[in-house]
């Protein structure tokens, strides 16, 4: 062979050699990658899950609108029906609380462009809410507590009987939902039009907000008269965004700013330093872990406010530890989390101490401990760190036990190890709420804490606000936040300050009651004065006109409230007045004199 030959075939060969070990390490490569892609791309159970129940709950809320949604007959339009449940537990009626945030998942969802089909529910929710606003009802008139009435007929008329009331959470959650849509509309339409259809709505609920935050009421599960963190979280939300609101359409917004910080003062009081977690309620007789604060936490998350602890984000060090106390306070308790490692996820309900249907697993509760840390998530990617306080080292350290105090940029394998973690931990969370879901997808109330893997829904079936806080949390996991309402770099007074003073009016008790020696007459009953129910601190009445028992009190002037008389021997509870509860309401000033017999 020619030298020139021999050139070439080695050029040849050599060329085929490159380009076979090219073309090998391609393929290998490409193998290598389409693996890595397969896993990456391969959904997880939870993806799939996300995938089928996110058509499913928007259907499932949308279904409980009235007039035209499918298991809402009877409702007025715009009337957000809380299940279609009608025994063991009727639940056809319409909440302030669940209305108002299920209409804020779906004015985010219209004013954020994903869906545009919305706005006629929107308004008509707008229409039904002022409606009920005028209602007089058991908790007053529009001007004397009627707006703290928690719920109403889905025929927008009043709901009469007994029941938990006041709540004032509702006129806040409410004034939130329509801000939202107001800003929207802001930047859409006009000032003018905002301030003639939408201003005069918001402005009632937030001056009752303003009135009122600084007095108790029931709590968002209906059973605790006192102050509760939810309420006040998002009554300060409330006040904070209605200020900014007022201000952009040249309303008077410096009520609304003395009455925030003094809220935002308040708020802070919860905080539990020895349990490190958010105690639930004032009063109650509970441990006070509680999902309220999650909640609280997931439902005045603002993306722009960083971690901020003094409004409980989701990510502030305060929430994080009280969410892990929240969680491990379930473990215990529920057989279905029986055998569950201790720093895994778990189902949870409303609160340990919880008996309602048996006291179980609720889908909102469960879904919202995913949320909470789907929202952290969130916020640590936009900031690229995140920070461990001695506070919130409890929390962290479930997932790295080896983590200390210090801040983490998103290039450190502690950053790393942690975020990854935890989105598993949220993502169980999630797999936990789809493994109790049934085949159909309808979310009830509440889930059995005792069966094993078949799904055990319980309690009203179809609730609205289990198919809202599913879109929420879905939304979450796919990194979509909320608007920001103004949290960002909020300064907590050094000096707390209450609320406005509330209007008041006397009341003379008399009752007719015939005693023997040494047994006494004392009332009880819903409101402070009257020492919110408790037999051992009741007030004992004057006996100078027996057998009329007699005692004045100076009570919230234009107030509905409960009471019984109760018997005393010698100090000791010897009897209740039979049922029902009187009730009576407290004139607007002056003094009302009320005229009972014993019972
Ligand atoms: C009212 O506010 C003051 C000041 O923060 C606080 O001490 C008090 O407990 C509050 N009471 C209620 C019922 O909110
Ligand atoms: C705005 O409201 C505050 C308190 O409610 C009041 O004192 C003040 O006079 C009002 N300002 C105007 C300009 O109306
Ligand atoms: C209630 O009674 C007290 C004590 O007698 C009195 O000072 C007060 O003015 C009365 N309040 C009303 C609203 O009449």
């Amino acid at each position: 062979m020619a030298d020139v030959y021999k050139e070439a075939f080695w050029a040849a060969y050599s060329y085929t050699r490159t380009q076979l070990a090219r073309t090998r390490m391609r393929v290998l490569l490409v193998s290598a990658l389409a693996l890595y892609g397969a896993a990456l791309a391969k959904p997880s159970a939870v993806d799939s899950y996300v995938a089928k129940e996110s058509p499913i709950a928007k259907a499932g809320l949308l279904a409980n609108i009235g007039p035209k949604g499918a298991k809402a007959a009877g409702a007025k339009a715009g009337v957000v029906i809380a299940s279609p449940s009608t025994s063991d537990p009727n639940y056809l009626y319409t909440w302030v609380r669940d209305s108002s945030l299920v209409f804020k998942v779906i004015i985010d969802q219209f004013t954020s462009g994903k869906d545009k089909s919305l706005l006629g529910r929107i308004q008509d929710f707008v229409a039904a809410e002022k409606t009920l606003q005028q209602v007089s009802n058991p908790s007053g008139t529009v001007t004397t507590g009627g707006l703290g009435e928690p719920k109403f007929n889905i025929d927008l008329t009043a709901f009469t009987e007994p029941w938990g009331r006041p709540q004032r959470d509702g006129p806040a959650l409410r004034s939130t939902a329509m801000i939202a849509y107001a800003n929207w509309l802001r930047k859409t339409s006009s000032t003018a039009n905002v301030v003639k259809n939408l201003w005069p709505a918001i402005k009632l609920d937030l001056d009752y907000v303003v009135a009122n935050w600084n007095s108790t009421g029931f709590d968002l599960w209906e059973e605790v008269s006192a102050s509760s963190f939810f309420t006040t979280a998002v009554q300060h939300r409330s006040l904070r965004e209605g200020a900014a609101l007022a201000k952009a359409l040249g309303q008077n917004a410096s009520a609304y700013i003395t009455q925030a910080d003094n809220a935002l003062c308040f708020l802070q009081s919860y905080w539990n330093p020895t349990g490190g977690y958010i105690t639930a309620n004032t009063r109650g007789g509970r441990s006070g872990k509680d999902a309220n604060t999650a909640l609280a936490s997931v439902h005045t998350f603002d993306p722009a406010a960083g971690c901020d602890a003094a409004t409980f984000q989701p990510c502030s060090d305060k929430a994080l530890a009280s969410l892990k106390v929240y969680v491990d306070s379930f473990r215990d308790i529920y057989a279905i989390n029986k055998g569950i490692a201790p720093n895994a996820a778990v189902a949870t309900g409303r609160y340990p101490e919880d008996v309602y249907f048996g006291g179980n697993p609720w889908y909102l509760t469960t879904a919202v401990v995913a949320e909470q840390l789907y929202d952290a998530l969130i916020v640590w990617k936009a900031q690229e760190s995140l920070k461990v306080t001695s506070i919130s080292l409890p929390f962290f350290r479930q997932f790295l036990s080896s983590v200390t105090v210090g801040t983490y940029g998103c290039t450190s394998s502690t950053y790393k190890k942690l975020t990854a973690a935890i989105k598993t931990f949220a993502d169980d969370t999630l797999a936990i709420h789809a493994k109790y879901t049934p085949a159909n997808g309808g979310l009830a109330e509440q889930f059995d804490r005792a069966t094993g893997v078949s799904p055990a829904p319980l309690s009203a079936v179809d609730l609205t606000w289990s198919y809202a806080a599913a879109l929420t949390v879905f939304a979450a996991r796919d990194g979509v936040s909320p608007a920001s309402w103004g949290a960002k770099g909020l300064k907590v007074p050094k000096v707390c300050k209450p609320g406005p003073p509330v209007p008041t009016a006397n009341m003379t008790f008399n009752v007719l009651a015939t005693t023997v020696p040494g047994e006494s007459i004392y009332i009880t009953g819903s409101i402070d004065p009257l020492q919110n129910w408790s037999p051992d601190n009741a007030l004992l009445l004057s006996s100078a006109n027996y057998p009329t028992w007699t005692i004045t009190l100076t009570v919230p002037a234009s107030t509905n409230f409960e009471y019984k008389y109760i018997r005393k021997t010698n100090g000791v509870l010897t009897a209740w007045e039979s049922d029902p509860n009187n009730s009576v309401s407290s004139p607007a000033n002056g003094t009302l004199v009320v005229n009972d017999t014993w019972r």
